[in-house]
């Protein structure tokens, strides 16, 4: 087992975000979880990656429990976390920004490699890395959100909302690269309102209603699922 989060707990102030949410990933797989707005689907994120501490419950990493460690120390154990709306440096560069996402490396060859291998992903980023992160599309600012996630060289991603906002063309380049990050052997969990889009790429999802698991199941499955269908597929 990868990541095993168990019944986490997760409060603002005195209002529960999260009554219990429970979940895996095994594998090399993407998980996916959905829901509508407010679900908790971010606050499971930030959970995850330590920017929220949970109340109640349990995460697992690699046989390690991580529900205690700050943020750094998560991106130092493997998960890498693109936060939703991107947010990147917007006055430093590409490369520069590309280098923020290695910044607790010290292993100068395997950096290089690492960007070599983030340029094959993303050959726009190359021919734009002197440019400044204000100056690219929204497509191409979330191509670099996730170029930074992957110079950490993380053995799970996790990415909120990558389609938010962009153009039918971009998110089909997104939904592309995310399957090629995959394949290459990086697990995700990817959240997405556009469940058509998730459940496509995911082999099994979570379906997230105020705070809670709805339903889970293998992603061929939650697509036939009639709930879903009227729920989240627009059917
Ligand atoms: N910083 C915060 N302070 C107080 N309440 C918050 C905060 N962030 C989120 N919440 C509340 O926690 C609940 C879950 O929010 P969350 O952002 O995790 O949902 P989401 O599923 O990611 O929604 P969206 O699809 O809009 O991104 C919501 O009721 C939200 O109002
Ligand atoms: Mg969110």
């Amino acid at each position: 087992m990868l990541l095993e989060v168990k019944s986490i707990e997760v409060h603002y102030q005195k209002v529960a975000a999260l009554k219990g949410i429970s979940l895996k990933v095994e594998g090399s797989e993407i998980v996916t979880l959905i829901g509508a707005n407010g679900a908790g689907k971010s606050t499971t994120l930030r959970t995850i990656s330590g920017l929220k501490r949970p109340s109640g419950g349990e995460i697992w990493f690699e046989g390690e429990r991580i529900d205690r460690l700050g943020p750094h120390k998560i991106v130092q154990r493997g998960i890498a976390h693109v936060p939703e709306g991107r947010r990147v440096f917007p006055d430093l560069n590409v490369i520069e920004n590309l280098y923020t996402g290695a910044y607790l490396r010290r292993d100068k060859d395997g950096i290089k490699r690492t960007l070599e291998e983030v340029f094959g992903h993303f050959p726009l980023l190359k021919e734009r890395r002197k440019q400044r992160a204000k100056t690219l599309s929204g497509g191409e600012q979330q191509m670099l959100a996730m170029g930074r996630a992957l110079m950490s060289n993380p053995r799970l991603l996790l990415m909120d909302e990558p389609s938010l906002g962009l153009s039918p063309i971009m998110v089909h380049e997104i939904a592309k690269i995310i399957r090629e990050v995959n394949k290459r052997g990086v697990p995700l969990i990817l959240v997405e309102q556009n469940a058509e889009l998730a459940l496509s790429l995911a082999s099994y999802g979570y379906v997230l209603e105020t705070g809670r698991i709805a339903l889970e199941g293998e992603a061929k499955e939650l697509h036939k699922n009639e709930h879903v269908r009227h729920a989240y597929l627009g059917a």
